[in-house]
Parts: structure tokens; C-alpha cells; sequence
């Protein structure tokens, strides 16, 4: 899988994209990620990407034309089955949509900012807008960031215990059950006995019912969901 981000500050992903999951992500070919600095597409000679809004008002606006040509070049070279921008307006973000965009080859995620991007960029180029959260950010790269993780951490093969990322969170609408390691007792804190029992279908049991349980809890909307 491919993905391409449009940003204004393509420094931002270096550490993200260079530890843990990520990095071996793309290290082992399953997915490969490439930036791409919007002022690199801006013919002003003072490499400007913004504007004020027509209509006044406060804030900057994204221009259409840095952004387009930086589209265009990329589609140009292959086929996106998905061109998202990030936005505090747009769909929820959330485990199945990061199921969904995971089976795509090529996506494209340009990070908006400033107070917004021109309206044309989404009439023309824009599949979908997507949002992290009810918050706003100073800008979507972190919002690409959270996005890249979980999609690539759901890649077959990106994490190598292939049960692990399907027993997450969220992934069946449950919260995961609590986990223990050794020591099984530290200062008077035990692990819960069935573990230690070495019975897989109790164990199982268990699991299951301290996923509903936290569920219930934690999240009682991700049970009215279903
Ligand atoms: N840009 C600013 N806030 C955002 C959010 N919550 N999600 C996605 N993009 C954003």
C-alpha cells in the first residue's frame, strides 16, 4: 500500500514514520509512504501557499492552486482509489474506517490548516473528509499521522503475531480485556487466578466476559451500536 501526504510541514512525519510499527512497516515493503511539501507546487517567489478569504474575515486560506498541482502531478502517476483531507468537519475516523482504507493500494491524505482550505480543493479533488475527533488541531498532520498507524498496523503481515492485531480494541466493537505479565504477584497485587490455570477455554471465557464488562463500563455506546 501507498499512501501520499500533502503537507505544509513534511518534518513533522520523520519520527512517526521512522520507529516502531511504522518503520517496519514500510522497512518489510508492506507499505510505503511519501510526503509532500505543498510550497514545493506554489509558483509565488516568496513560496506563499495561503491567501486572505474573500469576503474578508479572520484567518488564512489554503490557495487551490499550490494544492491542485501537487494533486494533479500525483494522479498523474497512478490511480487513488482515495483522496482524503483531514478536517474537524469531516466523518468520524474510527476502526472501521481505518479497516476500509486498509485495503486500498494508493491513497492520498492532504492535512488542511490554517482556517481552511479553498472550497474548489474539495468541490474537485476530494473523496472524503475525515476527523480524529471532536477537537480541533492546528493543523492535520497529526490527524494523517493517527491515520497512517492504524491503518498499517492492520496491513496482514506488518505485525507478526497475525491474531494480535484482530483482537484489538474496537475491532469486534469490544474493549480488549486487561493483560498480566510476570511477576504474577507484586507487592500483594495478583493476577487474576484463571490466567495462571493453564485452562484455554476458561480462559477464553474470562477474556470474553472482561471485554463486555469494560465495554459496558467504558463504552456502553459501542454496545448500542451493534
Ligand atoms: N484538523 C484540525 N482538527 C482536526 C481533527 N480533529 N481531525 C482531523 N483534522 C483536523
Amino acid at each position: 500500500m501507498r499512501i501520499d501526504i500533502l503537507t505544509l510541514f513534511p518534518g513533522m512525519f520523520d519520527g512517526v514514520l521512522g520507529s516502531s510499527i511504522l518503520k517496519r512497516a514500510i522497512d518489510k515493503g508492506f507499505l510505503e509512504v511519501f510526503t509532500h511539501d505543498i510550497r514545493d507546487y506554489s509558483n509565488d517567489r516568496h513560496r506563499r501557499v495561503d491567501d486572505y478569504p474573500f469576503g474578508g474575515g479572520a484567518g488564512m486560506v489554503m490557495m487551490v492552486e499550490p494544492i491542485a498541482r501537487c494533486i494533479e502531478h500525483l494522479k498523474g502517476q497512478r490511480n487513488y482509489d482515495a483522496i482524503i483531507m483531514t478536517a474537524p468537519d469531516g466523518e468520524a475516523f474510527n476502526q472501521h474506517k481505518a479497516n476500509q482504507l486498509s485495503m486500498f493500494n494508493n491513497i492520498m491524505i492532504l492535512c488542511g490548516h490554517y482556517k481552511g482550505i479553498d472550497e474548489r480543493v474539495r468541490e474537485m479533488f476530494i473523496t472524503e473528509e475525515v476527523s480524529i475527533g471532536d477537537y480541533v488541531l492546528s493543523g492535520g498532520e497529526l490527524a494523517a499521522m493517527v491515520m497512517t498507524d492504524a491503518i498499517a498496523r492492520i496491513i496482514p503481515g506488518v505485525i507478526s503475531d497475525g491474531a494480535s492485531a484482530l483482537s484489538d480494541s474496537f475491532q469486534d466493537n469490544l474493549l480488549s480485556a486487561p493483560v498480566y505479565t510476570r511477576p504474577s504477584d507484586y507487592n500483594g497485587h495478583k493476577v487474576p487466578e484463571v490466567l495462571l490455570s493453564g485452562n484455554d477455554r476458561l480462559i477464553s471465557e474470562w477474556r470474553y466476559e472482561q471485554q463486555l464488562s469494560r465495554t459496558r463500563e467504558r463504552r456502553p455506546d459501542l454496545l448500542e451500536n451493534e
